[in-house]
């Protein structure tokens, strides 16, 4: 990714990851906005010369306020990055680590959908964004977070996923043919069959559709 040229805001950007990308994206040449609580981090940065923004994902009305403060000052805004993020430790024989769970879902998951639903409109209106195109950015932030390590998270916090993808898998056996479902699921073509199969889903019908559309 280009850090040179972009007008970046990095919620979560008062410390540690987030921090030294806005410096990398400052020394490159960036025009760079900060968000976080921090106050006296937000200080510090604004004698850096990097725009700060009070902002506390866990909350809607912060979060709006922030992303219209923003856009006042930077319309030209293409680079979203969201960094906000505890990590509290817990321990599962207190019943009391049910609140810092929630904490952590609050910040680390909900606060990144928040943020990313605040400046879609923006972005996609823009139509020059640079959105990278997942949810979870891993420790670099230029790839994905790895399947096993937000698969063990998840399970941590009791979120199996296996159920959730065969849901989805099977919805998706209703829709298409096996060859497309195993095409786009990466599964064989007998497995894809099983699964059709099972979605007891007479095909036939898409070729007729897919005949019309034409
Ligand atoms: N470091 C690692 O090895 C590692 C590995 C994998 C993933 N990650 C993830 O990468 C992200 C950044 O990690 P890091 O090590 O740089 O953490 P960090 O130094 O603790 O930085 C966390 C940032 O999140 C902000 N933040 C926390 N709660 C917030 C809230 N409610 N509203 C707005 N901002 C909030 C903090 O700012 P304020 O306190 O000023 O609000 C701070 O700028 C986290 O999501 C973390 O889970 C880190």
């Amino acid at each position: 990714m280009d850090l040179s040229n972009r007008t970046v805001f990095i919620v979560g950007g008062t410390s540690g990851i987030g921090r030294e990308l806005a410096r990398r994206f400052a020394a490159a040449g960036s025009t760079v906005a900060v968000g976080g609580r921090s106050a006296e981090a937000l200080l510090e940065l604004s004698h850096e010369g990097i725009g700060t923004f009070g902002i506390d994902v866990t909350d809607g009305a912060s979060v709006a306020h922030a992303r219209d403060a923003v856009l006042v000052r930077y319309p030209e805004l293409d680079t979203v990055v969201t960094m906000p993020g505890v990590m509290l430790l817990e321990d599962l024989r207190d019943p009391a680590h049910f609140e810092a769970a929630q904490t952590t879902i609050g910040t680390n998951l909900v606060g990144t959908i928040r943020v990313v639903d605040a400046f879609t409109p923006h972005l996609v209106q823009r139509g020059a964004g640079t959105t990278i195109p997942w949810l979870f950015a891993g420790l670099n932030p230029a790839r994905p977070i790895q399947s096993q390590y937000i698969y063990l998270k998840l399970r941590r916090l009791g979120l199996g996923g296996l159920a959730g993808r065969n849901t989805a898998r099977l919805a998706m056996a209703a829709d298409v043919p096996a060859s497309i479902l195993a095409a786009l699921t990466g599964t064989s073509i007998d497995n894809a069959t099983d699964w059709t199969n099972f979605a007891k889903r007479d095909w036939t019908g898409y070729i007729s559709s897919r005949r019309s559309d034409s």
